[in-house]
């Protein structure tokens, strides 16, 4: 693997899945694989999990690692030919290659627009990136997926299952803001490698990318789709159709006591950050079959494990 963008650049699921598993047992197994080498971290936009658990992973690496902040004052051109006479100072070409010089890997994470569909799922700036830097990247969630989360999520179903094929439900869950559909575009994309019953359910006009979704099921009953499910993942995001927008829909999509009771008392699970009692009601986030905690805790391992690959190549 050279870079990780995507579930595309895992080519061994199984083993990779098994690579977390050593890992998370034995994480200072490989402690001097990353020595004398520096894994760059950009955030474009806040984090705490990936930012630490990313972080955490490299230095079990025994990497070195700078994490740093451009959602304020660096302002970056990515467009080819313009006229550098506004506010932003450097081009993605310089920016891009003078980091290469002082890092041996670079984490990007950055947000869609919400406004311009085309520019974001075209990964606008994950892919200038790519294109003008000359070390390995690592999606650290981008405009359209999140893959390490992706990863993670995976390993702990895997880790929680107590049936060789489990029914996962993706459901959507309201929130005050918009959000990206990356998570919801991610999960759905590395669950399809699973041998899964896999359904999503959210209300009408919340489909996400057919490119993403291709043949999986979509029930727009939340209580149907809930029925027998192993595993409920929640998570809100914003229209795709209408690109970026909170449609006016009802707000009974919240995951209540009441509605896990149709489960097969199945664990529930969500990336985080996540507003209670808007996405999820107390009782079930504080519930023993909530295991949003050990999830997040198996973001290290995850990241670990896609550095080790990067760093073995
Ligand atoms: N799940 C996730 O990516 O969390 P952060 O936004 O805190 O990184």
């Amino acid at each position: 693997m050279r870079h990780f963008l995507s579930s595309d650049a895992i080519t061994d699921l199984s083993t990779i899945l098994n690579n977390i598993k050593n890992i998370k047992e034995n994480p200072f197994g490989n402690s001097s694989l990353g020595k004398n080498k520096t894994m760059v971290l950009l955030f474009f936009n806040p984090s705490l999990r990936t930012r630490l658990s990313t972080q955490k992973a490299a230095l079990n690496l025994g990497m070195h690692v700078i994490p740093m902040n451009v959602a304020q004052g660096w302002k970056i051109e990515f467009e080819d030919g313009t006229i550098m006479n506004l506010d932003k100072a450097e081009h993605i070409k310089e920016a891009a290659a003078v980091i290469s010089q002082y890092a041996d890997v670079i984490g990007i994470r950055t947000f869609p627009s919400l406004i311009n569909k085309e520019q974001d799922y075209q990964e606008m700036i994950l892919s200038q990136f790519v294109k003008y830097a000359s070390v390995p990247i690592v999606n650290m969630e981008s405009a359209t997926v999140h893959p390490l989360q992706s990863l993670t999520d995976l390993f702990t179903i895997e880790e929680y299952k107590k049936k060789t094929r489990p029914k996962v439900v993706l459901t959507w869950a309201p929130h005050p803001r918009a959000l990206p559909q990356a998570v919801a575009n991610s999960f759905t994309e590395w669950i399809q490698k699973m041998d899964y019953e896999f359904v999503i359910t959210h209300p009408k006009g919340y489909e996400l990318a057919p490119h993403f979704t291709k043949d999986c099921t979509i029930e727009y009953d939340q209580h149907k789709a809930f029925e027998n499910a192993d595993f409920i993942y929640a998570k809100n995001w914003s229209s795709y159709s209408d690109y970026g927008k909170i449609l006016p829909t009802s707000t009974n999509w919240m995951i209540t006591k009441e509605k896990m009771a149709l489960t097969n008392e199945a664990y529930f699970m969500h990336c985080l950050p996540v507003r209670r009692n808007v996405v999820v009601e107390d009782a079930v986030l504080d519930s023993p079959n909530s295991i949003v905690i050990p999830q997040a805790g198996n973001r290290t391992h995850a990241a670990q494990a896609v550095l080790t690959q990067i760093l073995n190549k």
